[in-house]
């Protein structure tokens, strides 16, 4: 009896965390849904959401037909099952082409305030420009794509029904960068923990891990600060004395920001292996192991990573941790997939 009321309070309190507000549209219906301990999305207002601006980005993020070849969709590298990232180190584009960089993962994207490792791109309108033109991803042309989708009944409807417009770039870039804002998770043991007072939803090894986390010792939460487990800084965090990817240097031309690069969230990184701008680690036991030895000796190097002597234990627990931060219901949500 006693267990099964247990039982019973847990599935409640679940309940309680998954409730979202949902932002009512015209229709009554809407695909955006948001957890109550989340900001509210940040829409532009040239941008606002709606359904039929969700589907036909949705309905681009997925057609091939956005690369020259028609071979690679947004969703090539961005898959669900891995968090809107890729299990690739290094994801192939047309071709096969290989790029430099692991791919990230696009969930809770929309709040952050600028994007790509080097923070180059101050808008997701703006974002969606860079693979589409990028020889080793899409190696295409955005007026080229209007073009092809003029010749679709469904795609010139949809644009119509959603901006008013015959496809071009505006179309293009909006409708994407709305589907984008809809990559919402807040679903993780930890929010259950965190925000919806359900101390059981984290094991004593994640309690212990948290804690490690936010110590003085290892510094962690210093710069995987706040709700989304960044600061949205550029740091080195110690991965090589030489590198071969000078990081936001590649914007800035600033030597000062060599082999400096945005401090990901650590949302359902469980999810989004392998690791850091190359995709270098497998593992987040290998991830931990390196924030243990202190790093490679870089002159940029944060002072906050040096050796920390963890017991096997208590890196144990900081892995258990970082995997309480997954939200599994991500990874079946159709809105996030193909059919
Ligand atoms: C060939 C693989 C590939 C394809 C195709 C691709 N991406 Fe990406 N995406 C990446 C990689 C790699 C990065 C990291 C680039 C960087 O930081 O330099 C990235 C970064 C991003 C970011 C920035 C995320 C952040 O945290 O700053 C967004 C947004 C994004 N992609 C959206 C898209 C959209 C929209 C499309 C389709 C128009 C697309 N991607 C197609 C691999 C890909
Ligand atoms: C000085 C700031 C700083 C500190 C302290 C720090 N990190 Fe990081 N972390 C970063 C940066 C920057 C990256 C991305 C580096 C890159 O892309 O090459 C990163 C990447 C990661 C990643 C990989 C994420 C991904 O998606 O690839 C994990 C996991 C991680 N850190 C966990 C931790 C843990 C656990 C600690 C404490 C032991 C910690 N970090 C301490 C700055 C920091």
């Amino acid at each position: 009896m006693l267990v099964r009321s247990k039982i019973l309070v847990a599935i409640a309190v679940f309940a309680v965390a998954l409730s979202c507000s949902r932002e009512k549209t015209e229709s009554g219906e809407t695909y955006l849904e948001v957890p109550r301990h989340f900001p509210s999305v940040p829409f532009p207002e040239d941008n606002a959401y709606s359904d039929i601006r969700f589907e036909l980005g949705k309905k681009l993020f997925f057609d091939p037909m956005l690369s020259i070849d028609s071979t690679i969709s947004c969703g090539s590298c961005h898959k669900a099952e891995f968090a809107m990232a890729d299990a690739f180190a290094i994801s192939p584009g047309v071709e096969g082409r290989l790029g430099h960089r692991n791919a990230p993962s696009l969930l809770n994207v929309a709040y952050q305030p600028y994007f790509m490792t080097e923070g180059g791109l101050p808008t997701l309108e703006m974002q969606v420009l860079a693979p589409v033109q990028e020889h080793t991803e899409m190696d295409f042309n955005i007026v080229l794509i209007a073009e092809r989708m003029k010749t679709s009944n469904s795609y010139v409807e949809m644009s119509q029904e959603a901006y008013g417009r015959e496809p071009d770039p505006f179309v293009i870039t909006r409708a994407l960068a709305n589907y984008e804002r809809t990559f919402i998770s807040g679903s993780s043991r930890y929010d259950t923990y965190q925000f919806y007072g359900n101390s059981g939803a984290l094991s004593p090894s994640e309690k212990r891990g948290l804690s490690l986390f936010r110590s003085e010792k290892t510094q962690c939460s210093v710069c995987h600060s706040g709700l989304f487990f960044t600061s949205y800084e550029f740091e080195n965090n110690g991965l090589d004395s030489v590198y071969s990817d000078i990081g936001r240097m590649r914007l800035t031309g600033d030597s000062a920001d060599e082999a400096l690069f945005k401090i990901p969230s650590l949302r359902n990184v469980e999810y989004s292996a392998p690791y850091m701008h190359d995709g270098r680690f497998a593992t987040l036991e290998e991830v931990v192991e390196h924030y243990n030895s202190g790093g490679a000796n870089h002159p940029h190097k944060s002072e906050r990573v040096r050796p920390l002597n963890l017991t096997q234990q208590e890196r144990i627990d900081l892995v258990a941790f970082l995997k309480s931060l997954s939200d599994p219901s991500v990874q079946m949500d159709e809105r996030y997939r193909v059919k």
